[in-house]
């Protein structure tokens, strides 16, 4: 198979996982992966970045942007808690699959935030993210799904460019997959659009976020069965999350 077969086989795998799912299961639905938001990344909106906004005493609008949003696991608890703290907020979420950005727009409604969250249909390749825009950029379970290391580096850079002085970014990545058929105990094809290793994206992260402190880095495993053409298989793979802060700006004094 060539590069670009390879390519379009693992689009297609991730875009037909993702469409059944979210058909399948709906958002904070129990015994599902959409049951609950990223706790790194609220405790980093709530502990970190709201404290540091009051603290502050800033009143400008805070902005936020969730890459691979998906139905707003995270973007509707994220601007729920905006909304309960009365601060003024902007979050845009982005979903290169349609179906995702439809539900997010209903979910938006029926948990009352669609004047915060602006739900965009793109693809991160191809999504500009502006530089020094954003208080707070998540991206969980999603950067690998860029098209190769090249483009997963350069959306890396670009959430570190992309931050406000002070700003936070969250990250997930899923690493090292590794999908058997549980009655044959044999291994079954995967296709990512850029797989990657734990160490490959610990090098990635290191000269991405050169300039950032970093807040926490983290490495779980990360288990699921799942029904493939009839039979079950286990999905096993590494989540591996980092939480960073872009430097403040320096003082003039
Ligand atoms: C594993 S889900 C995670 C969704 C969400 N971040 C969460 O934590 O619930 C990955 C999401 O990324 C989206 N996605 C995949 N490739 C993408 C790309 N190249 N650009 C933008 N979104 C993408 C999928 O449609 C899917 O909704």
């Amino acid at each position: 198979m060539s590069d670009k077969q390879t390519f379009e086989k693992a689009r297609n795998e991730t875009i037909s996982y993702h469409k059944l799912y979210y058909s399948r299961h709906q958002l904070f639905e129990k015994d599902s992966w959409l049951a609950k938001p990223d706790s790194g990344l609220i405790q980093l909106l709530e502990k970190s970045l709201i404290a540091d906004y009051r603290r502050a005493g800033r009143n400008d609008t805070l902005c936020l942007l969730d890459l691979g949003s998906g139905v707003g696991r995270n973007a509707v608890p994220m601007a729920m808690t905006l909304q309960k703290e009365e601060l003024p907020a902007k979050l845009i979420a982005v979903d290169v699959l349609a179906e995702s950005i439809d539900i997010l727009t209903k979910n938006c409604t029926k948990y009352d935030v669609a004047e915060i969250i602006e739900p965009v249909v793109a693809d991160n390749d191809e999504f500009i993210i502006e530089a020094a825009s954003y208080d707070l950029i998540a991206a969980i379970s999603v950067v690998e799904h860029c098209a190769g290391k090249v483009k997963v580096l350069k959306l890396l850079k670009a959430i570190a460019k992309g931050l406000k002085p002070g700003g936070f970014a969250r990250i997930e990545m899923t690493t090292d997959r590794n999908v058997i058929d549980l009655k044959t105990k044999q291994a079954v094809p995967t296709y990512v659009e850029t797989p990657l290793s734990e160490s490959q994206v610990r090098e990635m992260f290191t000269e991405a976020f050169a300039e950032c402190q970093t807040i926490s880095l983290e490495v779980f495993p990360y288990k699921e069965v799942l029904d493939k053409d009839d039979r079950k298989i286990l999905w096993q793979s590494k989540q591996v999350s980092f939480s960073v802060r872009a430097k403040e700006k320096e003082s003039t004094k």
